[in-house]
């Protein structure tokens, strides 16, 4: 068995007094991508936040281990620096500093810490070119100021190049609730798929059906009302798209009630 990754037991979170989580469980292994789905207002956003420390999302019980440690316990750059990558973390625009400047400065601050000696601009430039074209992504943007005046799509393009530099062993790439249009999901599913790897391991939070379309992942679970109610392969992201998610009730409602014969 690939080793877990990340371990998420009975969390439970709240934002500005109110419950929002409420028992959540999932185990991602490396080389597994998972699909997290739901309703509006069902907690995806919020689970998101949890794992990204971002303030005024607070867990109030519960565990979440991520490569062996306690996650909600580290803060927000040591989680980077252990490679994880959260792909909405970064929608800050930084005038004066290119979006090139940003992913070489981003990119030397973690090798650092890896220990690892800090890129010169001739290998740096070698490596975005091969990522661009790994990705096959146009890199006009590059040049600009990072994310002044990014369209959707190129922003999402920006998210995705990060992610193949950065080389983290989780990434978690939560959607935004701005309209994405087709060709930006489709930006993000070919960075997901190009990037799968045995030692990396993808968690998509979204409320997209469609991305699920372009991206086949491993395992799709449904979150409602602050609960996985439902885990499965592919083909649940499939019933979904075709009923939604009226069918899925809480655990001990009535669906996964014992029948009572008279
Ligand atoms: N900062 C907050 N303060 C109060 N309520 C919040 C906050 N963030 C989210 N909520 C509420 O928690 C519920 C889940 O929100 P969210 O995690 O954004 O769900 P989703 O991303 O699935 O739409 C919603 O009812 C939302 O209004
Ligand atoms: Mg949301």
């Amino acid at each position: 068995m690939p080793d877990v990754i990340l371990e998420i037991r009975e969390l439970q979170a709240s934002a500005a007094g109110k419950e929002i989580l409420r028992g959540v469980n999932l185990t991602i292994r490396a080389g597994e991508v998972h699909a997290v789905m739901g309703p509006n207002a069902s907690g995806k956003s919020t689970l998101a936040y949890v794992l990204a420390g971002r303030e005024g999302y607070e867990a109030t019980a519960g565990t979440v281990r991520y490569a062996g440690n306690d996650l909600l316990a580290m803060p927000s750059e040591a989680r980077a620096r252990a490679g994880l990558f959260l792909a909405f973390q970064y929608p800050v625009e930084i005038p004066g500093m290119t979006t090139l400047q940003f992913l070489k400065a981003a990119l030397n601050s973690l090798r650092k810490h890896r220990g690892l000696e800090e890129l010169d601009a001739i290998d740096f430039l070698a490596l975005v070119r091969e990522r661009v074209q790994l990705l096959d992504v146009d890199a006009d943007f590059l040049n600009r100021p990072l994310n002044a005046g990014f369209s959707g799509g190129e922003k999402k393009r920006n998210e995705i190049l990060q992610m193949a530099f950065l080389d983290p062993k989780l990434a978690i790439l939560a959607e935004t609730d701005s309209g994405l249009d087709i060709d930006a999901l489709k930006i993000v599913a070919g960075g997901v798929n190009a990037l799968r790897s045995q030692d990396r391991a993808m968690l998509l939070i979204t409320h997209y059906q469609r991305l699920l379309n372009f991206v086949v992942p491993d395992y799709v679970h449904v979150l409602l009302n602050g609960r996985i109610v439902k885990s499965g392969g592919k083909e649940l992201a499939v019933r979904v798209e075709e009923r939604g998610y009226g069918w899925l009730e809480e655990p001990g409602d009535r669906i996964f009630a014992p029948k009572v014969t008279p």
